[in-house]
């Protein structure tokens, strides 16, 4: 399996990262905006199964609701205000914005406790459908490999990232388990080992998440294929250098 294209070095984390509310269409829009190739998402389910863009497994923090995403129907989602009157949007429309901008797209799927297979069949089958004919494939990506496991069977095509918090020595066995390509860790929670072992592999690292120039520097220079980050400011001048130079 191949990534989709050559992988953008900066991500916008969320949709949009902070400079917009995040998981978000103007948070999408604003990336492509500032020459993001990009964007990375968080993919959940309501009550009704659709999959909506969203981090937490609540709604308080990032939106005008209460109570749980999965326990919310689709018609109560919709009317929430996640942040400068923007909507909560659903993949699908996330996924034809990135398609309008020609973005790739990381479908993190993001399950609520207990959904890992419904949330996974149903975001693996739409992604399928979503990105139907599509230059651009997205990649999907997640902490559970339940959910990997299943999106490799419902979408063997679409290429599958493997996430992590601290990378575990037998990272590599987990990742080959999932058919997954790419190797996704806390940019402060894995060691020169890993990318030791990932470039021997030939495996892209990508790291979240990293809002500072040294920093990016840094793990770029160290290996690193690419890093997420909130502070789309940071580096809208160097996504024009690197689309420029392609
Ligand atoms: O996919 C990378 C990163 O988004 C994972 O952490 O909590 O921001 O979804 P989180
Ligand atoms: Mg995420």
């Amino acid at each position: 399996m191949r990534l989709p294209l050559p992988l953008p070095r900066w991500i916008a984390h969320r949709g949009g990262g902070s400079l917009a509310p995040e998981n978000t269409l103007a948070g999408i829009r604003l990336a492509a905006r500032l020459g993001y190739r990009a964007v990375e998402f968080d993919v959940m389910l309501s009550a009704d199964g659709t999959p909506f863009l969203i981090h937490d497994e609540t709604l308080e923090r990032t939106t005008s609701g209460q109570g749980r995403v999965c326990a919310t129907p689709d018609d109560v989602l919709l009317a929430l205000d996640a942040g400068d009157g923007e909507h909560i949007p659903t993949l699908a429309a996330a996924a034809a914005l990135c398609r309008q901008y020609g973005l790739l797209a990381n479908v993190e799927i993001k399950p609520a406790a207990g959904y890992e297979r419904q949330t996974a069949e149903v975001v693996a089958r739409q992604c399928v459908a979503l990105w139907q004919g599509a230059a651009i494939l997205p990649l999907i990506s997640s902490f559970s490999m339940v959910a990997l496991a299943i999106a490799r069977d419902l979408a063997p095509a679409i290429p599958r990232g493997l996430l992590f918090d601290a990378v575990p020595a037998d990272w590599h066995r987990q990742l080959q388990s999932v058919g997954g390509v790419t190797l996704h860790c806390n940019a402060r929670q894995f060691g020169g080992e890993v990318l030791a072992e990932a470039a021997t592999k030939g495996v892209p690292v990508l790291c979240y998440t990293v809002n500072s120039l040294a920093e990016s520097e840094k793990l770029l220079a160290n290996g690193v294929s690419a890093v997420f980050t909130d502070r789309l400011d940071l580096f809208a001048g160097a996504c024009a250098i690197e689309d420029a130079s392609r």
